[in-house]
């Protein structure tokens, strides 16, 4: 029977969300002033990117490698065998990626996207496409870096913020079918994304990876997972999917894994490192020519850009990520912080996803229209508030003009996304509390236009001033 979140116990399940770890390093946490939020939102022109992270109380910009990581990780680190090749520490990191995902090849890579440079780069022409629930955006933008083209196909309800479909991060296996019939030849790799990031942090269920992988095999095209939030997946999984809750995580996660190919993974998120990544693969056909690009970009195939205390802090943190009492935590993190903020009337994505809530700032702020950036006047109203650094995804990252028109992105979110084992119940009850001014002040939060406007990634250099 499952463990209630952090009792220990299996009858009594408490309210209080628990941290499962007691403290033994602690970091300042800034409090700038209000008069000096206000300051720094003018010298930033109001784009959270460019405020210093010393003047953030909250850094909710994102939960990649803003893990804290644990005493055993810093232990391994210390006894680490730094040699160029075949080091102690390699040994160990492949020992676990082989356990856990069954996968025989290893290629450690310094973060996510280079996993994806050196793979896409491997396997891809111009005009090939590559089916996926949802391509995160660096994984988009390395596929049409190849000239070819990245094709999403969630299904419906991952496009409806109000949809509590308890998967909403589900390909569409019909249109997976077709699509894979149709473009067979030009299809060198199919991915899918647990969870998936793009779509709120949603998970995919077990059901739909099997289904997913059934049709790959179907059509012989290689699946590889983007598996770099895998362990909350497989929590999502075991907590909602008929029949799956009697399994461990690790045994879920086992499964996934699996049912693909290989993965490609940024450790920055479910490894509990603040940097490193790989791809793992079942058969070697591709692994010599991705040892050689390797080689020739990140370091030698037993470190590969990284340092051999990367590797160890990884070969621990595989591990601990898998343990259901953080997992538990860490998954009703996000739902407090949900429901927090919808009892308060602050409309988010339906369900909570597992590393981050996603805020609907055009239910929240309907009379701000798009080409005045909702999102970012909420992000802005955040910081201003409460010292919160949030990310918008909205029109300020999608929209664009074009001929004297502007076209706005498709949702107007700001993502508050949670860096593990860092902040506690106390500092959510905090941030909650003070959302209640946010919501009195509604009214007078202002849109803003944009008075910079970079060619490319604008969101993270574009200057903004009140509309
Ligand atoms: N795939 C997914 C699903 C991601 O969320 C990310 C990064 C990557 C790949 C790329 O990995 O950053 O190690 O190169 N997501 C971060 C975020 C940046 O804030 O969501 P990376």
């Amino acid at each position: 029977m499952a463990t209630s979140i952090n009792s220990g116990d299996t009858h009594r399940k408490p309210r209080t969300i628990m941290e499962p770890f007691k403290i033994k390093v602690v970091d300042d946490l800034p409090f700038p002033t209000r008069e000096r939020r206000e300051a720094n939102l003018l010298e930033a022109g109001y784009n959270l990117f460019l405020v210093k992270a010393r003047e953030v109380t909250f850094d909710f910009l994102t939960d990649s490698g803003t893990t804290a990581m644990s005493a055993q990780q810093w232990g391994a680190m210390m006894v680490a065998d730094e040699s160029y090749a075949g080091s102690k520490s390699y040994e160990k990191f492949e020992k676990v990626v082989k356990d856990l995902t069954g996968y025989q090849y290893l290629i450690p890579t310094h973060q996510g996207r280079a996993a994806e440079r050196l793979l896409f780069s491997a396997r891809l022409k111009p005009g090939m496409k590559i089916p996926s629930n949802n391509h995160f955006d660096t994984t988009r933008a390395n596929i049409e870096q190849m000239g070819a083209e990245a094709v999403d196909l969630v299904i419906e309800e991952g496009k409806n913020p109000a949809s509590t479909h308890p998967f909403k991060g589900n390909i569409d296996l019909v249109k997976l079918d077709e699509f894979c019939r149709l473009n067979r030849d030009v299809i060198p790799l199919g991915m899918l994304t647990i969870t998936n990031n793009t779509g709120g942090g949603q998970p995919v269920s077990l059901e739909n990876i099997r289904g997913a992988s059934a049709i790959y095999r179907k059509h012989q095209i290689p699946f590889i997972l983007d598996a770099c939030r895998f362990a909350e997946n497989s929590y999502f999984v075991k907590e909602r999917e008929p029949g799956q809750n009697e399994r461990t995580v690790k045994d879920i996660a086992k499964e996934t894994f699996g049912l693909a190919d290989g993965c490609m993974m940024s450790a920055k998120k479910d490894a509990l490192v603040n940097i490193g990544g790989f791809i793992a693969l079942k058969a070697n056909d591709w692994v010599e020519t991705l040892r050689g690009l390797l080689i020739l970009t990140e370091g030698f195939p037993t470190y590969g850009g990284l340092a051999a205390r990367d590797l160890e802090a990884m070969a621990v943190g595989l591990e601990e990520v898998l343990e259901e009492r953080y997992l538990a935590y860490r998954i009703a993190v996000s739902r407090y912080m949900a429901k927090g903020l919808n009892d308060l009337g602050i409309p988010t994505v339906q369900p909570a996803g597992g590393h981050a809530v996603y805020v609907d700032a055009k239910a929240f702020l309907p009379k701000i229209p798009s080409e005045q950036y909702p999102g970012q006047a909420l992000v802005v109203e955040f910081y201003r508030t409460l010292g919160i650094r949030s990310c918008e995804i909205g029109s300020v990252m999608f929209g664009s003009w074009a001929n004297g028109k502007f076209q706005p992105s498709a949702m107007e979110l700001v993502r508050l996304a949670f860096p593990r084992r860092v902040y506690t119940q106390s500092h959510f009850d905090y941030i909650i509390e003070g959302m209640e001014e946010v919501v009195a002040n509604k009214s007078q939060i202002r849109g803003l236009k944009m008075v910079h406007t970079p060619p490319f990634l604008r969101h993270f250099t574009a200057r903004f001033d009140l509309a």
